[in-house]
């Protein structure tokens, strides 16, 4: 029986500011997604919009644009841009991966069909790609979904605000609720470890969650494959 694996990977992780070897990073990647035998697995990746969303939001907010729903769709295209060069990226090694970025999760489900990999970005207002990846996975009805970003665990307090702020590496789905703030206002290109619309329907679903960073490939691969990891492990009732 195929695993199909949703895997929200944040924008930051496509830029050279952020990881040193970018490069690496992407063979790396290829690799990770690429390899597994006999189509035990299938991946649903869902690109997040990174330096590039939040520097378009900021640049039309500038410009005068307030309006959240204009602003949430600017940043839905910079996912979307994001994603295509990332489905590019898999095409040029001849990888099976899907030829357009599917603008909804029921054209993307479709498109696993026929393709071993799928890459997203966005969908509509008022959230970001976590929230994205983790209805898919509750569509689907996956046993965890994976959200891989540039910190490398859910912290006790924002580790910019407090240094003492302490790594979590096992958490309940309520509890992370309460850390991420579940119930308020999310602002267009806000930057979050992850997006409380999707720990709200995670919360709602009993959907498990694993956080980590994705700029750590390997240990990405031991997460997937259900060995130790580093990270925080989000777990359901
Ligand atoms: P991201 O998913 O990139 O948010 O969406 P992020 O938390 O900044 O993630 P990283 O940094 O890439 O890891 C960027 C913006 O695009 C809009 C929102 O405004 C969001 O803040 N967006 C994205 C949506 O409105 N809906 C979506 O489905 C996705």
């Amino acid at each position: 029986m195929v695993e199909i694996i949703p895997i929200a990977l944040g924008g930051s992780l496509f830029s050279r500011k952020e990881v040193k070897d970018l490069d690496i990073w992407r063979s790396e990647i290829i690799d990770l997604l690429s390899n597994y035998e006999n189509n035990e697995k299938k991946f649903i990746i869902i690109i997040g919009g990174g330096h590039l969303a939040r520097k378009e939001i900021g640049v039309a907010i500038d410009s005068g644009v307030n309006d959240k729903f204009e602003l949430d769709l600017i940043g839905i295209r910079c996912t979307r841009k994001n994603a295509f060069n990332f489905m590019k990226m898999f095409e040029d090694h001849n990888i099976s991966v899907n030829k357009e970025i599917p603008e909804s999760i029921e054209d993307a489900i479709e498109l696993l069909n026929s393709n071993d990999l799928v890459v997203m970005g966005g969908t509509s207002p008022g959230q970001t790609t976590d929230a994205v990846a983790i209805k898919i996975g509750i569509r689907l009805g996956v046993k965890r979904v994976f959200v891989a970003t540039n910190v490398s665990h859910i912290f006790s307090e924002d580790p910019k605000i407090n240094k003492n702020a302490k790594k979590i590496k096992s958490i309940s789905l309520k509890e992370l609720g309460i850390l991420s703030g579940v119930g308020s206002v999310i602002e267009p290109g806000a930057s979050f470890a992850v997006d409380p619309v999707g720990v709200s329907s995670a919360i709602n679903s009993n959907l498990p969650l694993v956080i980590l960073n994705g700029h750590d490939v390997d240990n990405l691969r031991k997460a997937i494959n259900g060995e130790e990891f580093i990270g925080t492990n989000v777990f359901g009732d």
